[in-house]
């Protein structure tokens, strides 16, 4: 499969790049490759709607809506988009309880092609031992990500990372065999993480070369500011209203 070229538009997040755009603690992404339209997350509350028609964006467009986990920040918004987003087929994990009315879903814990070159994570393996809580692996079996490929390398899009956003990573290298990631983003869930957890997670982004990181939601606002000193190059903001291309057009 030729890498795809992709636009990312931040469509809810819990701060805003434009006044006219409602922020809320949420997350929700629409990807765009040309070819297909994939809306991951969306949001809390469905104000995620009005900011795509603000930003010009049709989410009756969406061939798929992925969930990354039942949380309502992510999810809360799933009715409202559903009744404009007529053709889009939902995926979410099983434990992700979700049930959109009326709707196709497929229910995976394991990874799913959505699009074409779009692809779920499934289950999220659990192979760091700094990414826990309270010395107990995270629960939240129903946590994941979606991946795809850009000439640089692969693109992972995370909601909360619950699963560890490292964890998520390294899942991601396993199943695409390769160990160049490019970028990663979205809600890393890093607020309440430990010092320690923290500094063995800046390594980890370090020894795997990525290029552009982009923390937001939550992540925690103390984080994403350690992340864009540690990372001067490659962080960038995520905020409502963030456009973010991918492949030739963009880097
Ligand atoms: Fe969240
Ligand atoms: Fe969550």
């Amino acid at each position: 499969m030729e890498p795809l070229r992709a636009t990312a538009t931040v469509l809810v997040e819990n701060t805003t790049t434009r006044p006219d755009l409602y922020p809320e603690h949420g997350f929700s992404l629409w990807i765009d490759t040309g070819e297909s339209k994939v809306l991951f997350d969306t949001g809390a509350s469905g104000v995620v709607c009005e900011n795509a028609k603000k930003l010009g964006i049709d989410l009756s467009q969406a061939d798929a809506i992925v969930l990354s986990h039942g949380h309502y920040d992510h999810t809360g918004g799933l009715a409202d988009v559903a009744a404009l987003a007529e053709k889009a087929v939902v995926y979410a994990h099983p434990a992700a309880r979700v049930n959109p009315a009326g709707r196709e879903i497929v229910l995976s814990r394991t990874p799913e092609t959505v699009v074409p070159g779009i692809r779920t994570t499934g289950e999220v393996e659990r192979l760091t031992d700094f990414e826990t809580a309270r010395q107990q692996p995270v629960p939240f079996p129903d946590d994941q990500g979606i991946y795809f490929e850009v000439e640089q390398g692969i693109v992972v899009v995370v909601g909360c990372a619950h699963a560890g956003v490292v964890n998520t990573l390294r899942h991601v290298s396993q199943l695409a065999e390769t160990d160049r990631i490019y970028a990663v983003l979205g809600g890393m869930h890093l607020a309440s993480a430990t010092r320690s957890r923290l500094k063995k997670t800046v390594k980890a982004f370090r020894d795997l070369s990525l290029q552009r990181i982009g923390p937001c939601h939550c992540t925690g606002e103390k984080v994403i500011n350690m992340f864009e000193r540690e990372f001067p190059q490659e962080f960038f903001p995520c905020r409502t209203g963030t456009v973010i291309t991918f492949g030739d057009q963009g880097g």
